[in-house]
């Protein structure tokens, strides 16, 4: 069996963290048998990697090795594309094509973001899994084909699972061997030697001397939390490569390159960037505490709704502690309030957010007014930035929505409707 190392460096794979070490050594132990696959990982980990290692080391090497991106072909024609189509099938069906699943036959073919196949494609790729078998669109004939299937997705299935917006038996049937990849932020010495190294491959491509860092530049580096992974830290390494004059880099040139720096709430994040629409971290935190007032005001609501609907004197003490808990003291409101306001200030939230954030008060009136009228010009400055954004992507990208959808994190397909329902 090949080693861990051999297959590293055949594969161009940098780094020699344990997690990462297992999930090559998981890959070289798959490949021979036809198990099928799920890598898991947030973007950007390297998770193309391990397909091309599984399909190199199988007995189908020397079949084809096919990749789709399952969120970058739309809905109307995805089954098209994996299973081909009959003549007629549809407008346009001027001749009969084969899908994936049939060029493949006697290969590999690798599913990438596979949580992205739509509920109806599902159905039809739970059937070829279990017995090899599949149906061209608008034929009713039954084909046979032999492909291996590697998957991978940054989402988290139990949650798409549990939406229903993923089958729960092809999950099961995908993942019988799992194989997860380490965030960038987990692998410590890694952060470096993949800097050096993305480094010393500019210093090549633009004919001038490596970068280096200074001791405290890699301490930055190994403690920011590159939501982005690899390929941000590989983006980062490019733009200091060609933009600072001097080689030396020092913590502070190294700072001017890293957004959002000082970011402390890693679990929110985290979190809610699995959710996928809002790959700025700081459009996320506006999202969270947006989420987190809406939940405050619903519990406001039903407190007034029990205050007004009994006055006797023991429920209204009840009430009177029950606020009090929510609220908290004077003293724990005012500290509530410094929190949210520096972690405002770290995130550069402009001061009319500020402003619209409810500051909570200790009269009783003035803890209920507020929620209603403001509730709806949150959700409305938020979608404002969410539009602005992908404006501002697709302008970058010069309208090419592949690029875009990769920048903002998320799908091509989601990017579409966004670009519909907003009509940009
Ligand atoms: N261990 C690694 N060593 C060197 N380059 C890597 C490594 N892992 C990932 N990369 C590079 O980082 C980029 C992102 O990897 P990719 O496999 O596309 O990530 P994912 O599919 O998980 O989003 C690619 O350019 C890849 O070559
Ligand atoms: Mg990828």
């Amino acid at each position: 069996m090949e080693s861990v190392q051999a297959t590293k460096q055949r594969f161009g794979i940098i780094g020699n963290d344990k997690a990462l070490n297992r999930a090559v050594e998981k890959a070289i132990q798959v490949a021979p048998t036809d198990i099928s696959v799920l890598v898991t990982g947030e973007s950007g980990v390297g998770k193309e990697s391990i397909p091309k290692i599984v399909h190199s080391l199988s007995h189908r090497k020397h079949g084809k090795y096919i990749a789709v991106n399952c969120g970058a072909i739309p809905e109307g024609t995805i089954d098209s594309e994996l299973f081909g189509h009959e003549k007629g099938a549809f407008t346009g069906a001027t001749q009969t094509r084969n899908g994936y699943f049939e060029e493949a036959d006697g290969g590999t073919i690798f599913l990438d973001e596979v949580g992205e196949l739509p509920l109806t494609t599902q159905v039809r790729l739970l059937r070829v899994l279990e017995n090899g078998e599949f149906i061209k669109v608008g034929s009713s004939k039954v084909q046979k084909t032999n492909v291996r299937i590697v998957a991978a997705t940054n989402v988290n299935m139990f949650e798409a699972i549990k939406k229903e917006k993923f089958r729960e038996d092809l999950y099961y049937r995908l993942s019988t061997v799992e194989i997860h990849l380490p965030p960038l932020r987990d692998r410590g010495e890694d952060i470096h030697l993949l800097f050096r190294k993305f480094a010393s491959d500019f210093a090549l491509k633009y004919k001038m001397p490596s970068i280096r860092l200074s001791d405290d530049a890699v301490l930055i580096l190994q403690k920011y939390r590159w939501s982005g992974n690899i390929r941000q830290l590989r983006n980062i390494a490019e733009q200091i490569s060609v933009l600072e004059q001097t080689r030396a880099i020092d913590a502070n040139a190294l700072r001017s390159y890293l957004p959002n720096l000082g970011d402390n709430l890693p679990a929110v994040v985290n979190q809610k960037k699995n959710e996928g629409d809002f790959s700025n971290e700081r459009e996320i935190l506006y999202k969270v505490l947006f989420d987190m007032k809406s939940d405050l005001n619903d519990l406001k609501k039903l407190t007034l709704e029990l205050m007004k609907n009994d006055d006797s004197d023991q429920v209204q003490n009840e009430n009177e502690s029950l606020i009090q808990k929510i609220y908290g003291n004077d003293e724990e409101q005012e500290q509530y309030q410094e929190e949210l306001e520096e972690q405002m200030e770290v995130l550069h939230i402009p001061e009319n957010y500020e402003n619209n954030t409810p500051t909570p008060t200790s009269t009783t009136e003035d803890k209920y007014s507020f929620a209603e009228e403001i509730e709806e010009e949150e959700t409305l400055s938020l979608q404002d930035k969410e539009i602005e954004l992908i404006k501002k992507s697709l302008e970058r990208h010069n309208g090419k929505r592949k690029a875009a959808a990769e920048e903002l994190g998320i799908s091509e397909r989601t990017l579409y409707r966004k670009i519909k329902q907003y009509n940009l």
